[in-house]
């Protein structure tokens, strides 16, 4: 098939042009490709933009476990819903993925679903207690490429260190939700900072391999910088609503790391702005309205992580599409080691149509997603989702927006 006449951004290009596709890969890009093909997609006319698909390093599913809140089917269907082709699933299941073989079934009913690509991560400690990491000394080389204990963090320090010698040996990337408990209750800023503070000075030391899941304060993001600045290899994620809105605008939404001021704000644009900034990550985190009520953290994001980001960041002027294509597309696709992420030849033809003009309003009733739990809804944005396209099969948006005339 072959996609005629669109604007084609990626993180090194943006021009009008082709894309030939041939079983589900890139055959070609370019200017008026020669073009016998039976299935064409032309959008001479269309105010329309064909980026490639969206990565989320970082998404829970729910499944198995706390299938009424989401589940493979349903977060599938958020994610390409959302411009997603590829997602990273957090740990915290029930039972918590802490064994090879749950990681391979979620994976394998993700595969049998068919609409996405999915990486299972593995428990960093078991079943999430932050003591025993007996499971990571099973693992051959490269058979997982990323430990978390996600929703938590690990307070022991001499567990941390441990860990960091594992992965060091085993080639796995540590994917840090960095929150020292022992603060959470009385200074949440604090919980976050210590335990970041922490993990780069261990990293340091261990040369290991470190991601920093929904990073969210000032000092945390400016301590990253400077390690990052050293040669310590390590990557960080920000997530939409981290970079949108505050504490004090939501009324204290609850979410984990909780939603911080606007000099947090401020400082991580900055970072997104300086490339810093690896990935935009979702967080994706479904609960029912009870769960909400209980006061369980989190909030949905898939289906509204590109016009959050796109409003928030390039709207605005403060980053370029391109530069916002290469932290929703580019870096996190090969972090995941996919076939994906740019538009050129040889790579997966998953693409995601935007229209960047119209404005309109969140509307959470119409997720796809079985969360509904956002504080955005009636929110004003731009960046709607027209199509996706994932190994050169279209899949049309489902409509969870009301035109804003
Ligand atoms: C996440 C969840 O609900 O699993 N909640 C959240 O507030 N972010 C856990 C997490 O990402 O820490
Ligand atoms: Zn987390
Ligand atoms: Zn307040
Ligand atoms: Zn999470």
């Amino acid at each position: 098939m072959i996609i005629k006449n669109i604007r084609i951004v990626d993180d090194i290009q943006d021009f009008i042009g082709d894309i030939l596709v041939r079983e589900g890969v890139v055959a070609a890009v370019g200017k008026n490709l020669p073009n016998n093909e039976e299935l064409q997609y032309d959008y001479s006319g269309q105010k329309v933009v064909l980026l490639p698909a969206f990565t989320d390093l970082h998404a829970h599913f729910r499944d198995p476990g706390f299938t009424y809140k989401e589940d493979v089917i349903s977060g599938s269907r958020a994610a390409i819903s959302g411009g997603f082709t590829a997602v990273n699933l957090m740990p915290n299941t029930n039972p918590v993925c802490s064994s090879l073989e749950l990681v391979k079934d979620v994976e394998k009913r993700i595969q049998e679903v068919g609409i996405i690509t999915a990486n299972q991560t593995l428990s960093m400690t078991k079943d999430l207690q932050g003591k025993d990491y007996e499971h990571l000394k099973k693992l051959k080389k490269e058979e997982i490429l990323f430990v978390t204990d996600d929703g938590k963090g690990v307070n022991d320090d001499m567990v941390m260190e441990e860990i960091f010698k594992i992965c060091k040996e085993k080639e796995i990337i540590i994917m840090s939700h960095a929150e020292d408990s022992r603060y959470s209750a009385t200074d949440m800023r604090k919980a976050e900072n210590e335990m970041t503070f922490r993990d780069l000075r261990l990293c340091e030391k261990h040369e290991g391999k470190i991601h920093f899941c929904h990073v969210s304060t000032i000092e945390a993001i400016e301590a990253i910088a400077e390690y990052k600045a050293k040669g310590v290899q390590v990557t960080c994620e920000v997530t939409p609503h981290h970079i949108t809105t505050t504490g004090e605008e939501t009324n204290h939404y609850r979410v984990n790391p909780p939603l911080r001021e606007q000099k947090d704000i401020d400082a991580l644009i900055k970072a997104i702005q300086g490339g810093v900034v690896d990935a935009i990550a979702t967080d994706h985190a479904p609960h029912t309205t009870e769960d909400k009520i209980n006061g369980a953290p989190g909030m949905t994001g898939l289906e509204i992580a590109f016009p959050l980001s796109y409003t928030a960041l390039v709207k605005t002027g403060k980053i370029t599409l391109q530069q916002l294509v290469k932290i929703m597309s580019t870096t996190p696709s090969a972090m995941m080691r996919l076939k994906k992420g740019r538009v050129g030849e040889g790579l997966d033809a998953d693409f995601v149509i935007v229209e960047l003009e119209t404005p309109y309003m969140i509307d959470s009733a119409q997720f796809v997603s079985k969360g509904k739990n956002t504080p955005f809804r009636g929110k004003k944005v731009y960046g709607k989702i027209i199509g996706i396209f994932r190994k050169g099969i279209l899949y049309k948006k489902e409509p969870y927006i009301t035109q804003n005339n």
